[in-house]
This record gives C-alpha cells, structure tokens and sequence, in this order.
C-alpha cells in the first residue's frame, strides 16, 4: 500500500501548485497574483479583482467594461428557481439555503458542466460570480418574507446587490455610494485566500471531475463552519454578548482556560502568525462606514478594547493569536444592515471567485489527480463474524 505522511488538518502538506494567491502568515503578508491586497482594497475594484484572479493579469479599460458586461448578462436566475426557494422553511439559515440552491444550479445550467470544454467553464465561471449576489439576496427576501427583487444591471455589483437585499418594489432604493464602496471592499477582502478549508474542498470535489457548481455547493457547505467563514458571524454575536468593555476580562480568561472551550471568535489563524492584513482595512473601513452613516455601536468599541487587551497578553502574544479578517467584518455588515445570519452567506459570495479560479486552475492542471488522503487505521484488526445470537 505504500508509505505515506501522518498529517492531521494538512498542516504541513502542500496540496498543489497555484499561482493565484501568496501569504507569508508570519510577516502578514497576502498577495493576488502579485498585488498586495491593501492596494487592491484601496484603489482596485471587486470586478477588477475578479478578472485578476480569472485571468492573472489586471485588465485595461476595455478589457474590464467586457469582463463587467458579461458578468452582467448573467445576473438573473432561472426563474424556477425562485420556487425552489419556497421549498425551505422561513427561518432556514441562509447558508443552508446558498448550499440548496447553488447545488441545483447544474440541474438548470446545463450547458455549462461539461468540465472538458474551455468555453464552459468559462460560462460556469461567470454564472457563478454573476448569479450568487442574486441567490443571497434572495435568500435574505425569503427570510424576511419581502418579494425577490430581479437584477438591475446599470448599478454596480455591489450596489445592485444591496438594492436586491435591501429594496422594495414599492419605492426607489438609493444606493449609498459610501457603503457600495465599502461592500464592494468586503468583497475583496474575501476573494481569495489560497487552500484554505472550503477551497481545498473545492478543489477536492473538482478532483473526481464533479461539475463546477457542484463543486461551489460543496465549498459553501465548508465555509460554513464556525471555524472558517462561520466566524463572522460567531465574532459578531461574541462581541455582543460581551456587550461592555468592564466584561471583556472575563472572557479572555475563558478563552485562555483549556478546560473551557470557548475560543476568542476572529482571533487566530492558521497560516497568519501576525497581523491579518485584511483585518488593518477592515478596522479603517468601519471607521469610514460610522462616520459616512453618522452611526456607531458599542460593539466597536468592545472590539478595539478586546484587540488592545488580547495583544498585550502573553497567552495571545506567545501563541501570536491575531485578528484575522471575521473580527472586524461584522461590525461593518451590522451598520450596513444585515443581520448576522447573513454574514457568511456574504463571504460565500465573495469567496466565490477565488473558488472558481482555483478550481479552473486545478482543472488545467496536467499533474491534477483525483485527490485521495490516506489514513492511519487504529481500528479492530480482523475478526471474524458472530451470528446476532451468540453476541
Ligand atoms: N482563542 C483562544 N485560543 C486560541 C484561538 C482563539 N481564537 N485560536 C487558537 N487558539 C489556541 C489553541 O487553543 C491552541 O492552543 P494550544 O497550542 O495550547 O493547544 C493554539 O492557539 C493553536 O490553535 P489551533 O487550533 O491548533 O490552530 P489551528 O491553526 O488549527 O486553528 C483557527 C486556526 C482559525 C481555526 C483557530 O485560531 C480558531 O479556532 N479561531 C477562532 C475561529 C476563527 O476566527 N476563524 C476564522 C479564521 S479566518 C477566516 C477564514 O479563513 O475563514
């Protein structure tokens, strides 16, 4: 059977070559296809990060109002769809409603599964990026039992994607140009981040020659987890709980306590030993969020005491536990509007491209192989069967 390495959580294996996405987790440093990801926050835009990740290289103006176009024609979902949400109940979590929904996406696209053919997957690609602000924004409308609200294409994808979640077909809905800007931030803060849980999933699922959407599905479903994209939302709901600076002590001191297994919810990495560069411009971003909607919330301030307190502690100090891109995500999501089940949700929508990029990489590939981990058995050794009366 071969000799093979012991490697629980894949902390030391290297699952594939990529050229997609660079960290060095101990000088905090993230990097997509070369580009520092402060400056593309800062000065690129999600549409622009998209292609970047798609096609390596930044696109020139004619390039991107292409790029944008075609994303833009496959904005709308096949409207049987939006009876396929009314299978679920009401107050299903949204992530287990995307996990529904994307997963069914190759029963309607099927034009686009054939993973042998460049031109699918191509379309595959786009309908994903372009569909999934409408399957989330769908999926917040069917919570909150307001009416699906289609696309509108001369708004940008962040902006039309807050009009799907937040308008009404009974007024005009004004996209504030600070939070688009902001929401269009998040974006990219979450595009890519190499192999981490649900892209290895991903890739993993690709392997076996699934289809892509299948394959998205099966990410989503990872990213879920409280652990990975999950945490957003966990952070948010810590944070609140904490509720005053005077009680965040408390739970430090839990969260150093190894017979208690509460965990500081954002904090911590497995790659960044250091700062989590996303986090830096998620900390700026809030602050522009507050001052441009003339709101603030405790939660903030709970959050930056919680930061300064952890970091001048050695337990956080000596395991070099950080902030890393959930902390500060959910005070944003919150002032924006969005209740804290659709933080992930969020991240899915964001993370998609970089899914979708990675999985097109492996699928070109000419060492890719069907991935298959093996395991250290620790199981009964062979025994033979006992007849149901005689045990
Ligand atoms: N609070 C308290 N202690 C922690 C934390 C935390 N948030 N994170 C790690 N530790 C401790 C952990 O108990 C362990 O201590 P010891 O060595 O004494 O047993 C040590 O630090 C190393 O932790 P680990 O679990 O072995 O590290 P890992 O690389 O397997 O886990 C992690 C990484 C992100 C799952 C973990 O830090 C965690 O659970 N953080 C909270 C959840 C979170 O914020 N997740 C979002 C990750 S970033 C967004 C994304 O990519 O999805």
């Amino acid at each position: 059977t071969g000799a093979f390495t012991y490697d629980p959580g894949f902390t030391s294996t290297g699952s594939c070559e990529s050229k997609i996405t660079y960290i060095d987790g101990d000088e905090g440093v993230l990097l997509h296809r070369g580009y520092p990801i402060g400056q593309l926050a800062e000065q690129s835009s999600f549409m622009e990060v998209c292609y970047l990740l798609l096609n390596g290289e930044l696109p020139n103006q004619g390039e991107l109002d292409t790029f944008t176009r075609t994303i833009s024609r496959h904005t709308m979902l096949h409207e049987q769809l939006a009876t396929f949400y009314r299978g679920f109940r009401r107050d299903a979590h949204p992530m287990a409603v995307m996990c529904g929904v994307v997963g069914a996406l190759s029963a309607f696209y099927h034009d686009s599964t054939d993973i042998t053919d460049p031109q699918q997957r191509m379309i595959a690609s786009h309908r994903l990026i372009a569909k999934m602000p409408t399957i989330a924004a769908m999926a917040y409308k069917y919570a909150v039992g307001q009416p699906f609200l289609y696309p509108d294409n001369s708004l940008s994808y962040a902006g039309n994607f807050l009009r799907m979640t937040f308008g009404v077909p009974a007024e005009p809905y004004e996209v504030n140009p600070i939070v688009e800007k902001a929401m269009d931030r998040i974006f990219i803060l979450h595009a890519d981040h190499e192999q981490n849980a649900s892209t290895s999933t991903v890739r993993l699922a690709g392997s076996s020659g699934a289809n892509p959407f299948a394959c998205i599905a099966a990410g989503i479903a990872c990213l879920w987890g409280p652990a990975h994209g999950g945490a957003n939302e966990a952070a948010l709901n810590m944070l609140r709980e904490i509720g005053r600076p005077e009680r965040i002590p408390e739970y430090i001191a839990r969260a150093k306590d190894k017979n208690d297994p509460f965990r500081l919810m954002g904090f911590g990495h497995r790659v960044y030993k250091n700062y989590d560069p996303r986090a830096t411009v998620m900390q700026k971003t809030v602050r522009e969020v507050f001052a441009a909607l003339k709101v603030s919330d405790p939660v903030f301030d709970v959050a930056l005491q919680l930061e300064e307190m952890a970091l001048n502690d050695s337990y956080f100090v000596e395991k070099k536990l950080f902030p890393n891109v959930d902390f500060y995500s959910g005070v944003i999501l919150s002032a924006i509007g969005f209740p804290t089940s659709m933080f992930t949700a969020l991240f899915a929508l964001a993370r998609t491209v970089g899914w979708i990029a990675q999985w097109n990489e492996m699928i070109t590939d000419p060492d890719q192989k069907i991935g298959r981990p093996r395991q250290l058995y620790t199981g009964p050794t062979q025994r033979d069967y006992v007849p149901i009366g005689q045990r």
